[in-house]
């Protein structure tokens, strides 16, 4: 059965600047649970998300990997994915904005903006890095607060008293990428007119199905008055250049949400579909994004009105969700509350996190607290202890005693129908994502087949050889029930029902199925479908997710000039005097697969080996370093990089490409020497 609406939903684009965390994963658990349960009503959803990829931060990080852009986003995109599908997120396809299909895209929306003449272009003044050549974002600069004088303040706003300014502002400035100190240069930058769009935001304002919190901001900015968007970067960038400009992209922010439609057309091109049917003004579809708060503000002024401008159909809704903290704080490095959502998948089952969650989601515009023992308790005592417990209580004498069949006719055909009557309930909390009433209700549910299950006690009946029938309907139903609640959280804890689904030897993906019981119906064997969960191993996490932070700034050995690090505090003599130089012989040298700056170096300290990644591939042949004797920082703590750990540095110089130069002391220096 299906009521035949058609539904395109996404997440925010994860950037490919950084690891996925447990914050990112509550915003791909809400729209997940959102979109299979659309399906489970019968609706058609393309659900999609795809790996953010464009700016100059990617740009420098890749550089600094000795991996061209390309290759990075490559490899995070991967990475995101699988854990992604890690989590059971079900997108029908993870894309990525470095695509054809969304250069296409972006250049489509962009020609039609100009044509529709809202485009227009002026000259900006901006802090320009004369070493690196480029033009500095706010958070590439540092120095002074022009208001108050704090030191090292960035570009844009000061944290000791909390002004903020444009870089041009900042006295005495410095380059973070260089240490240089910036000069002011012009620039043409493309602009997208947003006053244009006053009157057709406000209409969208009016009748989109948005929060009452979005809609207060938006009237917020609306009585500040509209901007002028700069949607345009200076070349060196990495993204896609502007049609009929030489030097010029577009920021990453505009590609980045037109990345939605890109993953749209690459999966409409593999099914053959016209994606004007999805997005062309008139279509009989829905457009929903599921968004965090922080980005608000491009998802309702700038793509709405960048979607209009091209004669597209606007968002039918944004849904906007608060921050994870974690024991009550904000997740952070420093105060050890920032979770890998890699480490957690490394302790625990998906459904675990997706259950906590979904028992804790509302449609408002709050934060979440992950707190972890509450996490434990929680999911033991519904998932363990309320659901599950009603399969376990109930398939061990169908299977001993009926011979795996359940009965004809249900005991309790009355509970059973109650139990259905709270079908539309709780199929309208989970659409409206009240999901945290859905779990509720769905538990008290579960609860009242507890205790009807207690009250039969068929444990006893099973004694008394009159009783056989009654024991029969009476377990037949309990396990109905269970499969009417398990169908309903199917969408929150998938494998858990999947699991399930073996067990009833039936498909639960259909809500509308579950309003017939299973009759005279073979159920497989009872295997545990989901096990308790103790602090210990939240504390292992925890524990992992230290050591993930140790090896988080991932930083290669010395690459091209010195410059491309910014300058680090000062350090004391004593500090200097700690670096331990050693001889250190090259006994081997080899290409590593996917960077192109890299070699992977082994090198003997007398009797000690150590592997070390230098950026030296642009000046030097592998063939030409083995022998050689070089000098190594020795007491470098070791660090994981992308391609594995590096265990020391190789002293090198120069201004970089082929200019470069590692130190060759004297061939009969002995491996392992300190180095006066
Ligand atoms: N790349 C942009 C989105 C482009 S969409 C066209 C971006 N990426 S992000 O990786 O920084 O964030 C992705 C999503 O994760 C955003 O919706 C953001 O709000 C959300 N979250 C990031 N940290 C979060 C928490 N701690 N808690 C909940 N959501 C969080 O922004
Ligand atoms: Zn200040």
């Amino acid at each position: 059965m299906s009521d035949q609406r058609k539904l395109f939903i996404t997440s925010a684009l994860p950037y490919a600047n950084g690891a996925l965390h447990l914050g990112h994963m509550l915003e791909h658990t809400q729209s997940d649970i959102w979109a299979r349960v659309n399906r489970a009503l019968g609706r058609q959803v393309r659900y999609l998300c795809a790996e953010d990829t464009h700016g100059a931060p990617i740009m420098l990080r890749a550089e600094k990997e000795g991996v061209t852009p390309e290759e990075f986003v490559a490899t995070t995109r991967k990475e995101h994915w699988e854990i992604l599908q890690g989590f059971n997120i079900s997108y029908d396809h993870y894309h990525t904005t470095h695509s054809p299909e969304n250069e296409a895209m972006v250049a489509k929306i962009y020609n039609k903006l100009k044509d529709n003449g809202h485009i227009d272009t002026k000259v900006v003044e901006q802090l320009f890095d004369p070493e690196k050549q480029m033009f500095l974002a706010d958070r590439f600069v540092k120095g002074e607060c022009p208001k108050c004088g704090t030191p090292d303040q960035y570009g844009d706003n000061c944290e000791n008293c909390a002004a903020t300014y444009n870089a041009t502002d900042v006295i005495n400035p410095r380059s973070v990428i260089s240490g240089a100190t910036p000069i002011i240069k012009e620039s043409l930058h493309y602009f997208v007119n947003l006053k244009n769009f006053e009157g057709m935001l406000k209409d969208w304002m009016e009748k989109g199905a948005l929060q009452d919190q979005v809609i207060n901001k938006l009237k917020e900015w609306f009585e500040m008055g509209l901007q002028s968007w700069d949607i345009s970067r200076d070349a060196p960038y990495f993204g896609f250049k502007i049609p009929g400009t030489d030097d010029k992209y577009f920021y990453v922010w505009l590609d980045a949400p037109v990345g939605y439609l890109g993953c749209l057309q690459y999966v409409c091109d593999q099914n053959g579909e016209d994606i004007n049917d999805w997005i062309a003004p008139d279509a009989n579809t829905e457009m929903v994004h599921f968004v965090g708060k922080d980005i608000l503000y491009f998802h309702s002024l700038f793509w709405p009105a960048m979607l209009h401008g091209s004669e597209l159909k606007v968002p039918d809704s944004v849904f906007v969700h608060g921050f994870v903290t974690v024991n009550g704080k904000k997740m952070s490095k420093t105060r050890g509350t920032f979770i890998n959502a890699s480490t957690y998948l490394k302790h625990f089952k998906p459904d675990y996190l997706r259950y906590y969650y979904a028992a804790k989601l509302s449609d408002k515009i709050v934060d979440l607290d992950l707190n972890l023992e509450d996490f434990v308790t929680k999911v033991n005592s519904d998932l363990v202890g309320k659901i599950v417990n009603i399969a376990s209580r109930c398939a061990g004498f169908i299977h001993k005693k009926f011979d795996g069949k359940l009965s004809d006719e249900l005991h309790n055909p009355e509970l059973y129908q109650q139990f259905i009557d709270n079908s539309d309930e709780i199929a309208q909390l989970f659409i409206q994502r009240q999901y945290s009433k859905a779990i509720k209700l769905i538990m008290t549910l579960a609860d009242n087949a507890n205790q009807y299950i207690s009250d039969m006690a068929p444990w006893q009946g099973i004694k008394d050889e009159d009783k056989q029938l009654e024991v029969h309907q009476v377990c037949s139903t309990g396990i109905n029930l269970f499969r009417v609640l398990i169908s309903w959280l199917s969408p929150v804890v998938p494998e858990t029902a999947s699991k399930a689904a073996a067990f009833l030897n039936t498909d639960l993906s259909d809500w509308h199925a579950i309003n017939k019981p299973l009759l005279n119906h073979a159920v497989n064997k009872f295997k545990p479908l989901i096990t308790r969960i103790e602090m210990k191993t939240v504390e292992a996490m925890m524990e992992d997710s230290k050591e993930d932070l140790k090896s988080i700034e991932e930083s290669p050995v010395i690459t091209g000039p010195l410059a491309d690090d910014p300058i680090s505090d000062e350090i004391s003599f004593d500090d200097f005097a700690k670096i331990d130089l050693r001889i250190a012989k090259i006994v081997d040298a080899q290409h590593v697969k996917g960077a192109d700056k890299l070699l992977q170096l082994t090198l003997d300290l007398g009797g000690l080996t150590k592997n070390v990644f230098a950026g030296i591939k642009s000046a030097y042949q592998p063939e030409d370093l083995i022998g050689k004797n070089t000098v190594m920082v020795a007491n470098l703590a070791p660090r994981k990089m992308r391609f594995g750990l590096s265990e020391g540095m190789v002293l090198a110089a120069g201004p970089g490409g082929k200019d470069l130069y590692i130190l060759e002391p004297n061939q009969g220096a002995e491996p392992g020497m300190r180095v006066k």
